[in-house]
Parts: C-alpha cells; sequence; structure tokens
C-alpha cells in the first residue's frame, strides 16, 4: 500500500485517480483540507472501495503519521501536501513555512521511525517521494538554458524558498540517515481540478463569468506547462524506476508567455462557448499591477527523465489545453463548489486594490 498527502489538492487529487486506474495496489490519502483541499475531486474514487482511503490530518502530526505508516505496511509515501499559490505566500508567508518547511520535516521524522523498524528487505523497497517545483531554480532570462538538475537553487518568494527548505531537508535525509529518497522537480501544471486562484482556471472562469482576465505586469512572463495527468504518469514512472536520493525535473517542453496562454484560452472559449454579442473573450483582458518579485521565465530541461527512465509527456499544449477548456464548461458543478464565499473573499483581497 502507498501513502499520499495532500491528495484532494489539484495535482494529488488527479494522482489518486489515476493511481487508482492504473494499479491495483491500495493507496491512503492523508490530508488536512486547507482551502486548497477538496473532496469533491475525489468523488470518482468512492467507487475503488477498500483500495481507496481517506485520512484527514496533518502532515505535521509525526504521531498520526507513524501510525498510519506501521498499521499499513506502507511501501512508499508521496508527499504532495504543500501550500502552493505564490500570491497567497507573498500576502502571508507563515503557512507555507509551517507546512512546507515544518511539515515535511515532521512527515521525515516519522518516516525515518518507520522505516528503520522494518525488515531489511522491506526497508531496501521503501521509497519517499518529494513532489517539488521548478521554481526552487529561481528565474532566466530568456537566452538562458532551461533549467537542469544541476541549476543553482535560487529561490525567490517565500513559496519557493519554503520548497527548497524542503527538498534540502528530503535531500539531508538521505546523504545522513540513507533514507531511501526521490525528489521529483516539474513545471507549471495545468488541467481538471485546478484550483481557480491559478492563471489558467482563474481566467477560463473569469471568462465565462463576464468578469477581467488580469494579466500581471506586460505580460511577457514564461511559464513551461505540463497538463497535470503527465506529471502524475512522469511521478509513477520516478517511483518505480527512480535511482535512490536521485532528482528528477519534469517538464512538458511548452515555453508560453502568459499572455500568449490567456489568448488561447480566448480563442478556444470563443470557439466552444462564444459570447452573445458576438465580441471575443479577449476584450475581457485587463493589465494590472505586477507581483512582486515576480519571476521572469521558467523552462525544465527534462532530457534526463526521458533518457534515463524513458518518460515522455503524452499531450502538447494544444490537446491539453483544449481538454482543460472543455472540463470546466463540463463541469459546472465542481466549479460551483469551489467559487463560494472563501474564493470570493480572496479575489477581493488580492485583485481588489490592484490598478
Ligand atoms: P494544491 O494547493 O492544489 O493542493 C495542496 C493540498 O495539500 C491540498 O489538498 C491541501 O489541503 C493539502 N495540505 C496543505 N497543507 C497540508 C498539511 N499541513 N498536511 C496535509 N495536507 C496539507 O497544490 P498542487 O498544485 O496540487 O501542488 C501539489 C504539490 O506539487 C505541491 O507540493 C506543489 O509545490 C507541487 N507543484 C505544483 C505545481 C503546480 O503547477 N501546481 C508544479 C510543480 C510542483
Ligand atoms: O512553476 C511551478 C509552479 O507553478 C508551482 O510550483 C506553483 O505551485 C504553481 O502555483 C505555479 O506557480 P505560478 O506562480 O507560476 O502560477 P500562477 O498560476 O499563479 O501564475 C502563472 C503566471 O501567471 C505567473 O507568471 C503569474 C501570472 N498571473 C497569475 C495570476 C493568478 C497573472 O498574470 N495573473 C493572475 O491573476
Amino acid at each position: 500500500m502507498i501513502l499520499i498527502t495532500g491528495g484532494a489538492g489539484f495535482i494529488g487529487s488527479n494522482f489518486v485517480l489515476d493511481w487508482l486506474a492504473a494499479s491495483d495496489e491500495p493507496i491512503i490519502n492523508l490530508d488536512k483540507l486547507t482551502y486548497a483541499g477538496n473532496l469533491h475531486n475525489l468523488q470518482q474514487a468512492q467507487s475503488a472501495g477498500s483500495r481507496y482511503q481517506f485520512v484527514k490530518g496533518d502532515i505535521a502530526d509525526s504521531t498520526l503519521v507513524g501510525q498510519l505508516l506501521d498499521a499499513n505496511a506502507i511501501r512508499a509515501v508521496v508527499n504532495f501536501a504543500a501550500e502552493s499559490h505564490v500570491d497567497r505566500s507573498i500576502l502571508g508567508p507563515e503557512d507555507f513555512i509551517q507546512t512546507n518547511i515544518v511539515g515535511t520535516f515532521r512527515l521525515l521524522e516519522a518516516v525515518r521511525a518507520h522505516h528503520k523498524n522494518l525488515s531489511s528487505d522491506a526497508a531496501k523497497a521503501f521509497r519517499f517521494l518529494h513532489v517539488s517545483t521548478d521554481e526552487v531554480y529561481g528565474s532566466l532570462s530568456k537566452t538562458d538554458p532551461a533549467f537542469t538538475e544541476d541549476k543553482r537553487y535560487e529561490p525567490n518568494s517565500p513559496y519557493s524558498a519554503s520548497k527548497a527548505a524542503s527538498d534540502h531537508l528530503v535531500r539531508a535525509y538521505h546523504h545522513t540517515y540513507g533514507l531511501p529518497v526521490l525528489t521529483t522537480n516539474c513545471s507549471n501544471n495545468y488541467g481538471p481540478y485546478h484550483f481557480p486562484e491559478k492563471l489558467i482556471p482563474l481566467c477560463i472562469l473569469n471568462a465565462l463569468a463576464g468578469k477581467a482576465l488580469p494579466i500581471y505586469g506586460d505580460g511577457q512572463q514564461i511559464r513551461d506547462w505540463l497538463y497535470v495527468k503527465d506529471h502524475c504518469s512522469a511521478i509513477r514512472r520516478v517511483l518505480e524506476k527512480g535511482a535512490l536520493g536521485e532528482v528528477y525535473n519534469i517538464g512538458g517542453w511548452n515555453e508560453k508567455p502568459n499572455l500568449d496562454v490567456v489568448h488561447t484560452l480566448c480563442d478556444i472559449l470563443d470557439e466552444l462557448s462564444p459570447r452573445t454579442d458576438g465580441h471575443s473573450y479577449r476584450t475581457q483582458i485587463t493589465f494590472v499591477t505586477d507581483r512582486p518579485g515576480h519571476d521572469r521565465r521558467y523552462a525544465i530541461d527534462a532530457s534526463k527523465l526521458e533518457r534515463e527512465l524513458g518518460w515522455k509527456p503524452a499531450e502538447t499544449f494544444e490537446s491539453g489545453i483544449r481538454k482543460t477548456v472543455r472540463w470546466y464548461l463540463d463541469n459546472t458543478a465542481w466549479v460551483d463548489t469551489v467559487t463560494s464565499g472563501a474564493y470570493r473573499e480572496w479575489v477581493d483581497k488580492h485583485y481588489g486594490h490592484r490598478s
């Protein structure tokens, strides 16, 4: 059985659903259910019966984690749990320090205690996979080469600094205690169940609601986009075949300026769900005050993963983004559950003062 943390969030819930479809092995999902955790993402998991179990709890609760590991003979942990939104980390970094740094540390301690008590065969087979981000590498200029696994860490936001700290702890637990760890650093994900505080779902839903599509600064910041199901398949591959202590970059070779991404969303919506007045959704694009310390460009060199573990993404940006827009159009009930009170408060607080 495997244990995943943060499995009620965007990527974690996609991972649970894909795992249940791809494998017979049971999975336990430990999630604190912060504002970003949503059990509606996991409705389809209910049909898996006893192969899927949800536990509400904090990765920083070492006692709870220890009990789960021991009672269920867990053979692998995949750590998705984190505070993940850069803008929220700028407004209030405390939760990021608590979950991403202290939480990862406590989780590692519980896993270390569990690992020490395993038989030698079980200890050899055990894995701790830490899910991290390309943001730990910092910002690139237009002409810099894409991030390789050897790139120096230069995190620029409280979010990326807290993720960088967690990566270092994971690395240290391998070097010092011999914990069998794997780390993945992935680029920007998009796809089903993406919480609409992030650029792509925010713009799809704002467009349909007739609201502004807020572009920070000049909109020429570049992100490297990967369809979430490809991220999940890469993690499964690293878990199965990755070399202990190694770091693997995951990316889709899809660098795009933000403004191009939003133009693409508008064009797909113009085709699939045109405005009644005949105008393009592009007319709703609004340039707003930039994010403080905004990283200019991320780009992932994912060639190690392809060369050593034979993984490549299945989706192009064009195919993945079309599926994503379609998913939001087809899942209005889910959209209604996530855009209720607390979400509207965030939107007012974050965008209300931006010129
Ligand atoms: P998310 O914010 O959508 O979900 C995070 C989940 O973690 C939520 O379900 C939340 O309830 C849970 N959680 C938060 N604190 C917790 C705690 N203390 N204990 C237990 N559960 C807790 O995040 P996401 O976008 O799905 O990202 C998942 C992971 O992938 C994160 O570690 C993030 O840094 C990393 N990542 C994300 C992206 C991306 O584009 N979204 C890209 C690369 C890496
Ligand atoms: O690179 C991986 C990272 O991608 C993950 O580690 C993070 O968890 C994830 O949130 C994401 O971070 P970004 O900051 O890149 O994602 P976000 O969707 O918030 O923003 C994408 C780009 O769009 C970024 O350059 C900021 C810009 N943006 C974002 C919002 C929310 C806007 O221009 N307007 C907006 O309203």
